[in-house]
């Protein structure tokens, strides 16, 4: 089962977007999906339609021992959702558990065995709920934003998260994704040039392009695909699934 956390510490450069389209993208290919909303706003679980008030979500299944399969909701045949839970607030400041409490999360996704690939929306911190996703994955998918300059953020990043996995004794796979890329923006190629510079091995070749449809459709509870498939936003995000599983990668003229 691949576990992809889709983190940055960053907010707005489309985590929740990723993981709401590339969920739909790989159920549609057949693969058993589940995704984990592990951001206490929740926008994830919003996008799906589901109703949190009722449902423990994931930090009932972190907290009170809830069974995994008491809060999962099937969206659409191959495509589960944990929402994230009323509680999941209170669990950055949780200082309790010592060592054990960037754990729950892992303790929790072990419960989880026929699924494909789970995808985890991280909130836009580096604090307990990220880390309690880096330990449970084993890759990362790092969306930047192509608006906006920020490679300091990613430098600090990948920093963060050689530091951790030194201590962890691991190296798990980590993946660039740039989004919102404009190819008449200066900006958007200043920022892919200096991604390139860096980061090259971590690059995936599929750009998400900025498309009105894929700020439009969580609103309408939909993923791109049900709300205007024939748009950019469909067609990026399945090239950017097409590269995951299948190795296959768009190319691009610059
Ligand atoms: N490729 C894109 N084109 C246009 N708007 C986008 C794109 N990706 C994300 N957005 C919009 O940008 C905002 C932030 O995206 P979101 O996925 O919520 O980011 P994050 O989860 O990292 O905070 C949202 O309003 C979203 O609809
Ligand atoms: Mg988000």
């Amino acid at each position: 089962m691949r576990i992809i956390a889709v983190m940055n510490q960053k907010g707005g450069v489309g985590k929740t977007t990723t993981t709401l389209n590339l969920s739909h993208a790989l159920a549609m290919s057949g693969k058993k999906v589940t995704v984990i909303d592990m951001d206490p706003q929740g926008q994830l679980t919003m996008s799906f339609n589901i109703d949190q008030t009722s449902n423990p979500g994931i930090a009932g299944a972190m907290l009170s021992d809830v069974p995994i399969n008491d809060v999962m909701v099937q969206v659409e045949e191959g495509l589960n959702i944990v929402p994230a839970g009323l509680r999941l607030g209170e669990m950055e400041n949780l200082t309790k558990g010592g060592g054990t409490r960037g754990w729950m999360l892992d303790k929790v996704v072990k419960q989880i065995t026929d699924q494909d690939v789970l995808l985890i929306d991280c909130p836009p911190s580096a604090g307990m709920l990220g880390m309690n996703s880096l330990f449970a994955c084993n890759e990362v998918l790092i969306p930047v934003s192509s608006d906006y300059l920020g490679l300091h953020g990613v430098s600090r990043l990948f920093a963060i998260l050689k530091h951790i996995e030194k201590a962890l004794g691991t190296n798990k796979k980590k993946w660039l994704l740039v989004t919102r890329y404009n190819q008449r923006r200066k900006l958007t190629k200043d920022v892919v040039n200096k991604l390139e510079e860096y980061f090259s091995d971590q690059m995936l070749n599929t750009r998400i392009r900025e498309n009105v449809s894929l700020a439009e459709s969580p609103s309408f509870g939909k993923s791109i695909f049900d709300y205007n498939k024939r748009r950019h936003g469909a067609e990026d995000y399945q090239a950017l699934e097409f590269e995951f599983l299948e190795g296959y990668a768009k190319t691009y003229d610059s």
